[in-house]
């Protein structure tokens, strides 16, 4: 289970492109001690969850360092997932976080970059990976793509090459906004760059094709269609994989729609809280008179984003506009 804990929605930067623009932002700051006591109760479960402490910028909250502290003692698994904008004592503390990923979004070259996230930041943030590898921690790069920046994408790709992070995760951005929509990749353009980027890069990285049916017929030829079933994480991982806890301790399926809320850990147990998690996934369910409906793969994928489809066809259910398959059906 990946559970990204939003400690705060606050944060230094505006990139026009936040995912956390798509729900509602509680006003509410959790604490030292409810973060404990929420951690606690996760791992009654178990400590094999991932944690990810993520925001906002995760680094501005008081207790950061108190937080990142006890998770890192407490799981073997633990993500810090943020932008590289750190004062000279934060970065210092960040260097003796021990057993800990970072994960530093860079989103291109510093001219890409600085135009997403503002002036100066590409310099702060490769500042801030370089000390941070220096110091011996493991830190790992985060990219999101789109029309923008994607031809930066192979510079971007040299000054990794020789700072050497852990691993390079580059995904496609999620565009549900009318400004960001226009910015959108097509999904061949992503293919293709995916092999592009592979076939260039010299280092480890982290990415994948969208809406690869060539390797939908390999899996099902290679492990049956029984064993995907039971097996495969369909959509994201929505429902079954992941969940969001924001700051007012409010647990969401979906950082993007308020309609995947699972309840309220002061309220209900994390235990509660995964039977829930498995009743709401009913609400992926694909509408009769969608493409998905008919589709070969809906086993393996179910409709794709969700979010795609509340976003862009007004309800849930009606498959990624992404999706090669669910274009030619409406059109588009
Ligand atoms: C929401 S941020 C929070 C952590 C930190 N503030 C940062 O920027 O890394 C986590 C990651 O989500 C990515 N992200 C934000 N909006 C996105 C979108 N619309 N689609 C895909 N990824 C997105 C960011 O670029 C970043 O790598
Ligand atoms: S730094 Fe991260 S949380 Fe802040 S606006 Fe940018 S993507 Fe969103
Ligand atoms: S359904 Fe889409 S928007 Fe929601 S969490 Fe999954 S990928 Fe993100
Ligand atoms: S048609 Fe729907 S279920 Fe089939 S691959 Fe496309 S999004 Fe997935």
């Amino acid at each position: 289970m990946q559970i990204y804990f939003v400690l705060s929605l606050d944060c230094n930067l505006h990139c026009s492109h936040c995912i956390r623009n798509f729900s509602d932002k509680p006003s509410e700051i959790v604490d030292l001690h409810n973060v404990v006591s929420v951690l606690e109760s996760i791992e009654k479960v178990g400590s094999k969850a991932q944690i990810i402490l993520t925001g906002g910028e995760p680094t501005l909250h008081k207790d950061f360092f108190e937080i990142a502290g006890y998770a890192q003692k407490h799981f073997r698994n633990v993500v810090v997932c943020s932008n590289g904008i750190y004062t000279n004592e934060a970065l210092n503390k960040l260097s003796n976080l021990k057993n800990t990923v970072v994960q530093i979004s860079i989103d291109g070259n510093k001219e890409s970059h600085d135009k997403r996230r503002g002036k100066g930041t590409f310099d702060k943030a490769i500042n801030a990976l370089q000390t941070l590898i220096s110091n011996g921690i493991s830190v790992r790069v985060s990219t999101t793509v789109n029309t923008e920046n994607i031809a930066s994408m192979f510079d971007l790709s040299e000054t990794l090459s020789k700072l050497k992070p852990t691993k390079w995760q580059i995904t496609p951005e999620q565009c549900f906004s009318e400004t960001e929509a226009k910015k959108q990749l097509d999904t061949d353009v992503w293919n293709n760059f995916v092999d592009e980027i592979l076939a260039k890069a010299k280092l480890r990285i982290k990415i994948k094709k969208l809406y690869d049916f060539a390797l939908f017929e390999k899996m099902e030829k290679k492990f049956g269609k029984e064993y995907i079933k039971n097996n495969a994480i369909t959509n994201c991982g929505c429902c079954s994989e992941k969940m969001y806890i924001y700051p007012d301790l409010s647990v969401r399926a979906c950082t993007c729609m308020d309609s995947f809320i699972l309840g309220n850990l002061k309220e209900k147990t994390y235990s509660e809280i995964l039977v829930t998690m498995k009743e709401k996934k009913d609400l992926l369910k694909v509408k009769e008179n969608s493409p998905c409906a008919k589709c070969d793969w809906l086993y393996l994928c179910n409709g794709g984003c969700a979010g795609y489809s509340k976003y862009y066809f007004g309800e849930i259910g009606y498959g990624d506009k992404r999706c090669p398959k669910v274009k030619a059906f409406y059109g588009l």
